[in-house]
Formats: C-alpha cells, structure tokens, sequence
C-alpha cells in the first residue's frame, strides 16, 4: 500500500513540475488520480512497468493541459458550474456528412445559420479525417487523427469552425474512432513493416491457431467484406478486423496503446470539440472464448479515458455508441464512464411499433429500459447513418408473448418492401444466410412511407420525431430527415460504395428539398413545417428536461403513453398512436388528471372528460396537471 501511495505523490509532484499548469489542474489531478490509477491497476497491474505508464498518461494530460486554449479552460468553468447543461429541453443535435451536407468545412460553416434557425444546440460531423481513398467505412477508417482529410478542409479550419459554433450555441461533437486505426495509419504501417514496438499496437498472429480459436465465440460483423473477424496479410500473417478488411483493431491489452490513444483524444478535446462519439465501444477488449464484446475492460478502459479527460479538458463529454443488446447499452453510462448514449432501443422498437401497428414492445422498453443514472442523457434518434438492427430483448418480447426470431424476420422483410402491404422502402444489409441475420437501411421518409406514396407516410415521420423529442435527453435529427429526403439509390454505381448499402440514405444534401421547404403543397414542406413546430414547442417545454418519464396505460396496443413530470405538479402527457386507424381513449383512463389539458402543439385548453381521440398515426403532447 505504501508503494503506492508513495506513486502518487511522486506523479503529483511530477505534474506540478510541468510548465504552465495551473492549480485548476493540479486539484483535478488530485481528485481523479486514485480513480485513474485503480483503472490502471486492472488493466495494466500485472506488468512491472504499470505505474510508470500510469504517470506517462497523467503528464501527458498535464501537457495538454498547459496548452489548453484560455477559450475552452473558460468553458470548462463554465461546464462546471452547469453540469446540468445538456440535460435542457433546449438541447437538440443534428448530425451531417461534411462533404455531403456542405461540401467541406467551409461549407459546413455556411450552414451556421441554418443551424440556428432550426434550434441546434450540438452539431455531429460524421468523420472527418485523413482516412484511405475509396472506400474507408465512411471515414470509420482513420489513417491520422490530427489531420482532417484534405478534401473537407484542414485542423485550423475544424478548430475555427468549432469556435464559431460555439459562439452560436451549438456544441461540436466529432467520432472518436478508437478501436481501430485504418490500415494506412503509420502505426499500421511500422506494424507491416514489422516494428515490433508498432506490431504491438495490433492484434497480429503468424497463423490461423489463434483466429481460429477467437472465431469459435466472436460474431461476424461485416459478413459481406470478409467471414470472421480477422484479415490475411499479404506476408501470411492474420491481423483482427471486426468491421472492413482495412479497420484494424487496436491492442489496448498494451497501455502504449492507452498512452498514444490518449493523446489523440486529448488533442481533440484542445481543437474545441466538445462531446467525443465513442465509437464501437462494445469491441475494444478482446479474451479468448468471449464474444470480445461488452467485457468489463472495455468499461474500465472508457472509465480510465473519461479520468484523463476530467482532469485536463473536464467540459468534455463522451457519448456511446453501444448497439448492443439493451442489458449491455446501460452499462457504458455513468457520469464517470459515457454521459451520453445513443438510444438503440428506442430507435429501433420506434420502427417496429410503426411497423406492427403495435406500440406494446416500445411501451415495455419506455417503462423499463428508459431510467438513467443522474446526470446523464440519452441521445433519441429516428435514424442515424448506420443500418437498424433489432437490438430488443428477446426475453422482453417473450414476456408479452410476441416471438423474437419470428418478429425481426418480419421486421427485415416489412422495411426492405418483401412483406405484403409494406409502406416501407428500405434495402437490406449484412444479410447473413449462416444465421439468417439482416438489418435494414433507409432515410426516414423512405422507411416510413412518403417514397411509397403511402397516405399516412408523412404522420409516421412526424410520430418518430414527436417521440424522439419527448422521451428525454438530446433528440438528434439526421440532417435532410427534416425535409423528407429520400433514398438515394445511386450508390450501386459507385463501386467504392456499391457493397454498403447504407450509403443510400446517406445522400448528399437535398437542395431541391431545402428550397420547397417553406411551400405546403411539397412533403418537404409540410414535413418541415410540422418538423420545426415540434422542436419549438420541446424547447419551450420545461417539462421536457432531463430524463424522469412514468408509464401511462392508455389501454389499447396501438398507443404508446407516457408523462414526463414538472415541477408543481403539472405532467405533460404524451400519447402516440402508431395504428392505421384513430382510436379513442376514454375518460375513466384520463381521469387521474385535472379534467382541463393543454395542448402543447396548438396552445389550446381543452376537457378530458368526454375522453380524446388519437388520430392515425398521431400523438397530443398535453400538459396535465395532477389532481389534488
Ligand atoms: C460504428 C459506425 C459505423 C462503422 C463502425 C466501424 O458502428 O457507426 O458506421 O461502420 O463503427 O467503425
């Protein structure tokens, strides 16, 4: 024990003799140093070196420190004195391709007021750096973490750009893409090369035994690009690749990996990006005859991020993209792991609902799947640039009798047209014969029925917003879904995109759509319209804050009931009809509230007490007030 609190010290007196740290940091060092090094110990103890890696890390977070920006040291103050900052109903994300939406950065500055006019208050630019030509997973391959792909634009400019959202309000948020590098990145290129400092850094075998027994218990991810999760070099060895052939995974069993990673991230955090998108944290820790998913070192090792993160750049949030099974989604969320995650569950059981006509599954979900630790938020969206998959439980499908296997066979074949009646226009993806798995890809306004010419497809794109922005935490809108933009089937020709069919719902931006988006008689328009109506009635909406929702039986399958609580005993109730038809809710149902109810969307007062209709495909959003 000794030992060890005879390192800390000695790390402590290490930091204050960096230059230019102030005392700001050396208080926050001393507050996450213990965290840090338990972290430290779990990961790394059984090395003889650890503690010595533990105070690389923490001098490195006091370089950063010491250059960080006076601008973003003064958000961090900021940031502290608020920690309830993102949990406002004010909050609203938008996500957007930077050559796509705006040609490069500089055109993606252009869009600032845009941005402002639709309410956005956090900005996620799909990734932006240097990364292989062709085919790079969409920038998910990154040869360079400090450099932004010449075609978009360069560093300064993304640091110039992160400030001047910041001046408007709107928080930067970029990838962190940290369980792999691409296979031009020059770590992977010293690793070829045979570095051994470098070969380290990757999961390298000189022959099948050691893939051969990972794969007994490892899931293929991307099936369509190669069986398994690893790849063949061309000098025979086997490196681990969960997702493209060209996406290496990174070795975080070797803490030189933590070490550098660390300080890719810290360099981020200093150009002003404000929330890190934790990408693919399920897959960071691998062990033999695991499924390499979800283990408990990928937890310690966010957590040993996040501590470095506190200390030097303490404003900086993480958000995690967990697509997993919803027992593991929560467990990345924690003030101390990811304060943010994207809501599979919710996104997906949404589409399901609107599918089936049954709003029973997501209503299970909101009951019980929905609560969060304090101070941390969800991030609800319709539909993000990746494919759905339908992450739900089996065993809460069970539960109310609904089988599992049988309802996402449906589900695939509903949302790619293959079932009767479909409104649907989606394309499959990773359709894999061994285990019968697919996942589906679409804009919004494909899957829910405007590309089908179906009567009820513009509702169903304002029910999945309406429920994105009532639910709780950031509602975040993929850029061009607001103006009803559709599929984009061009990809097939695009060799570099032809086998990913997610590329045809990530188009470029719809200029035709934006520029009828203020006339009634085109779907972008009304789409639009309806669109920004929702998000200025949610951010006029105290209610709305934060993540507290109870349960409201409505009593029929079809609708989805909830209330998010207020201060002095007023809810507002949110009812949403996923069905063809309206129903009604009667009076009894509605009768634990004061019978006077306003409508949020019109302003209106009006009686519960001859009940309330739900249209097709509608929803009320109406503040209630408890009776006393
Ligand atoms: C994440 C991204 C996805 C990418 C994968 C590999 O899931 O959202 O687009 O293919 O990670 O980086």
């Amino acid at each position: 024990m000794r030992v060890i609190d005879d390192s800390l010290a000695r790390i402590l007196e290490a930091v204050r003799r960096v230059p230019g740290v102030d005392i700001a940091f050396q208080d926050r060092v001393a507050q996450h140093l213990p965290r840090l090094r338990a972290l430290f110990q779990h990961l790394y103890g059984e090395r003889a070196d650890w503690v010595d890696r533990l105070e690389d890390v923490v001098l490195l977070a006091a370089s950063a420190s010491a250059a960080r920006p006076a601008d973003l040291k003064a958000l961090d103050a900021r940031r502290e004195a608020d920690p309830t900052w993102f949990e406002s109903e004010r909050m609203l994300g938008g996500v957007c391709y930077v050559d796509r939406f705006g040609g490069g950065l500089d055109g993606i500055r252009r869009q600032i007021p845009y941005f402002r006019e639709l309410g956005l208050t956090y900005l996620h630019l799909m990734p932006l750096f240097e990364a292989p030509e062709g085919n790079s997973d969409g920038g998910y391959a990154v040869s360079s973490y400090r450099r932004v792909n010449p075609a978009l634009g360069t560093m300064d400019e993304l640091k110039e750009l992160g400030a001047e959202l910041r001046e408007a309000g709107i928080s930067l948020v970029v990838d962190f893409i940290f369980n792999h590098t691409s296979n031009e990145h020059e770590w992977a290129q010293k690793a070829i090369a045979g570095e051994p400092e470098f070969s380290d850094y990757y999961l390298i075998f000189p022959d099948r035994e050691m893939p051969d027994a990972y794969e007994q218990t490892t899931r293929e991810i991307f099936p369509d690009d190669h069986p398994g999760s690893f790849v063949q070099l061309d000098d025979g060895r086997w490196v681990w690749a969960t997702f493209y052939h060209f996406q290496w995974d990174l070795n975080y069993a070797n803490p030189a990996v933590f070490q550098a990673m660390a300080g890719e991230m810290l360099f981020l955090a200093n150009q002003g990006v404000e929330i890190l998108r934790m990408d693919a944290v399920a897959f960071i820790w691998k062990r033999l005859g695991t499924t390499c998913e979800s283990l408990p070192e990928a937890h310690l090792l966010l957590q040993a991020f996040n501590a470095v993160l506190r200390m030097a750049a303490p404003s900086l949030l993480f958000k995690s993209e967990a697509i997993v099974h919803p027992d593991e989604v929560i467990e990345y969320i924690s003030p101390e792991e990811c304060e943010l995650s994207y809501n599979p569950l919710q996104m997906a059981l949404t589409w399901e609902a609107l599918a089936t006509r049954d709003g029973r599954l997501l209503q299970q979900a909101l009951e019980r799947r929905h609560a969060l630790p304090p101070h941390t938020a969800w991030v609800n969206y319709v539909r993000s640039h990746d494919d759905i998959g339908w992450t739900f439980a089996d065993e809460d499908a069970a539960e109310l009798g609904i089988d599992a296997f049988g309802r996402r066979r449906f589900l695939n074949a509903f949302y790619v047209g293959r079932a009767e009646g479909t409104f649907a226009r989606g394309v499959p993806f990773q359709e894999n014969p061994k285990t019968g798995d697919a996942r589906v890809t679409g804009t919004t306004a494909s899957l829910a029925g405007i590309e089908a010419g179906d009567a009820g497809g513009e509702d169903r794109v304002v029910l999945a917003h309406a429920l994105a922005m009532s639910t709780g935490g950031i509602p975040l809108l993929y850029l061009g879904d607001e103006v009803a933009q559709l599929n984009d089937y061009s990809y097939a020709d695009n060799p570099d995109e032809a086998g990913d069919s997610r590329w045809v719902h990530r188009p470029r931006r719809p200029e035709a759509n934006y520029a009828a988006r203020f006339s009634a008689d085109t779907p972008a328009g009304r789409v639009f319209a309806r669109l920004t109506e929702l998000i200025a009635v949610r951010q006029a909406t105290p209610e709305f804050a934060g993540n507290e929702l109870w349960a409201f039986h409505a009593h029929v399958d079809s609708v989805v009931g909830f209330t998010r609580p207020g201060t002095g005993g007023t809810h507002v109730l949110v009812l949403a009809n996923v069905g063809d038809d309206p129903v009604w809710i009667d009076a009894l149902t509605l009768s634990g509230w004061m019978p006077d109810a306003v409508d949020l969307m019109s302003g209106e007062t009006g009686s519960l007490e001859a009940g309330l209709k739900i249209p097709a495909h509608g929803f009320w959003w109406l503040r209630v007030r408890e009776r006393v």
